[in-house]
Order: C-alpha cells, then sequence, then structure tokens
C-alpha cells in the first residue's frame, strides 16, 4: 500500500487526485485550512475505497502550516510515496490593484510551500530509491499573466530544474498545467468567468487521469488536453506584445487567473 499527500485536497482539482487516487488504492493525507471539510472528505473516501485517510489541517501561507506539513513528508516510519502540491488561489485584480500582503501570501503558497514541501519529500524519497511529486502550475506560466502567472512560472522552472537534477535517482517530479477547470477556484476570487468560452473548460477528473500517466511515462511537464496542448504550440510562435493583448482580457474580468 502506497500513501499520497494531497494539499487543498477538499475542492477542485485536489478533491479530483483524492478521488482518483483512493479508488486505487492509495492511502492519504489531506491538507487543507477546513478541519470539518477534511474530516468529511476522509471518512468518505475511506467508507467508499476502504482506504485510510489522514487529516492534516494546514495554512501554507504560514510558516507554521508549511513547518507541520514538512514534518509529516520527512516522517520516515510513515512514509508518503506521492506528494501533489495542489493549494493555491488567484488575487482579485491587476498588478497594483492587489495589496503587498496579499501577493505576497501568493508566493508563500504557490512558491515557498512548493520548494519547501517538494524538499522535504524529495529527500526523504531519494532514500528510498523512489516516489512521486507533482506540483500544479498552470498554462498562464507561459504566458504573460501578472502576478499569477509569474508564480506559476517559477513553479516551472523550479520542478523541472529539480526533475533534472534527481534523474536516476528513482524521484520523479513534474509540473502540471492545467487550462480553466471548473472549481472554487474562480469564485473563491470573485472573478467573472462570463468571457471564458465554454470550450476552454477542462473536467477535473479528465485532468487528474492524464496527469498521472504523464507521470507514470516519466514527463517533467504535463499540459493535458489536446485543445491546450495546441494552443501552447501556438503560444510558442506567436510574439510576446500579442499574446500579452489576449491573454490580459481571457478570464480576467476581475482579475487574474
Ligand atoms: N481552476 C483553474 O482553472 C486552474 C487552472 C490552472 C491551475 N490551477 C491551479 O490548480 C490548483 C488547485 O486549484 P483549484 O482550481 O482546484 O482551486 P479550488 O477549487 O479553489 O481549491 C483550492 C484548494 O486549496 C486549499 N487551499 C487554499 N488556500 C490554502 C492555504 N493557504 N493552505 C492550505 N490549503 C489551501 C482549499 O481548501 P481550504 O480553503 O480549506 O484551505 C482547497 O482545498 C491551484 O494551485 C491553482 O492555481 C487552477
Amino acid at each position: 500500500m502506497t500513501t499520497a499527500l494531497i494539499t487543498g485536497s477538499t475542492a477542485g482539482i485536489g478533491a479530483a487526485f483524492a478521488r482518483r487516487l483512493a479508488a486505487d488504492g492509495h492511502d492519504l493525507v489531506l491538507v487543507a485550512r477546513d478541519t470539518d471539510r477534511l474530516r468529511g472528505q476522509a471518512t468518505e473516501l475511506h467508507d467508499r475505497h476502504g482506504i485510510e485517510a489522514e487529516v492534516l489541517t494546514a495554512d501554507l501561507a504560514e510558516d507554521s502550516g508549511i513547518e507541520s506539513v514538512a514534518a509529516r513528508l520527512s516522517d520516515r516510519k510513515n512514509p508518503v510515496d506521492l506528494l501533489i502540491n495542489n493549494a493555491g488561489f488567484g488575487n482579485k485584480g491587476r498588478y497594483l490593484d492587489v495589496s503587498m500582503a496579499d501577493e505576497l501570501k501568493m508566493l508563500k503558497v504557490h512558491c515557498e510551500a512548493v520548494l519547501r514541501l517538494t524538499s522535504a519529500a524529495a529527500e526523504s524519497m531519494r532514500e528510498r530509491g523512489r516516489g512521486g511529486v507533482v506540483n500544479v502550475a498552470s498554462v498562464a506560466a507561459f504566458v504573460p499573466r501578472g502576478t499569477y502567472g509569474a508564480s506559476k512560472a517559477w513553479v516551472v522552472q523550479f520542478t523541472q530544474g529539480a526533475a533534472r537534477d534527481m534523474a536516476g535517482s528513482g524521484v520523479r517530479l513534474m509540473a502540471l498545467c492545467p487550462g480553466f477547470v471548473r472549481t472554487e477556484f474562480h469564485e473563491r476570487a470573485g472573478m467573472g468567468t462570463d468571457n471564458i468560452p465554454g470550450w476552454m473548460w477542462l473536467d477535473a477528473d479528465k485532468l487528474v487521469a492524464a496527469a498521472l500517466q504523464d507521470l507514470s511515462r516519466g514527463k517533467s511537464l504535463s499540459v493535458p488536453d489536446p485543445r491546450y496542448k495546441t494552443l501552447m504550440g501556438v503560444v510558442k510562435v506567436t510574439p510576446r506584445a500579442l499574446l500579452g493583448g489576449i491573454t490580459s482580457r481571457t478570464g480576467r474580468k476581475y482579475g487574474p487567473q
């Protein structure tokens, strides 16, 4: 039996990872801030799939929260085989509309927590000669898209660099870059989604299935779905000035996504 730890497990993409990994027979460590919601999720997944699901309440915007999750990942007696760094959020508003406190909170959750948790997990996994880390970034990493896109670009660069450094260790690291996914993300940030075309929306369960397949194939970068693979191909050959004009409008009616 293997164990997977998922941050931001209670909603959206993280919940889809939890459903899929539980169905595949993995024990889980579920991490988020809302303890009642975590407990309900743990009970449901245990009852449905017969797996063990631990609850770990942690705010990854706080040092104490990051430290408690890192300590769990470093526990050699109860090893974690797969880490999904998924917790994240968007801030409502464009650059300079958002307070510095909120900008720094996003960097803490998207970058510092991802660095510290990946490192705690990877050290322990390297000792055992096996393990996997999926860091959830975004296709926003590849386009000029405010501080959100910048933080996700860091996740992609960090993860692919670490994957290269750990080649041959038995530990796989992969950056996952979803397009738009119907989750609680936009509502939580107070963002409108009316101007996002219907064809751009991805299903979280299908996204997770594609991501896990890419991880098993040893990819360090996963852009699930042919629609977004094609779009990313177009992005590569589009001048950045033009790209900035298009991407700053799509899905940013009330702020960055
Ligand atoms: N939805 C999209 O279109 C989209 C596209 C590309 C990438 N992404 C990325 O995918 C990831 C998951 O997003 P989602 O769309 O699934 O969002 P979501 O539905 O809003 O879920 C976010 C999850 O993260 C947890 N969380 C938020 N802040 C946290 C914190 N400070 N500490 C610990 N847990 C925290 C939330 O639980 P609590 O509130 O209980 O803590 C919840 O479980 C994010 O990294 C996001 O940037 C999303």
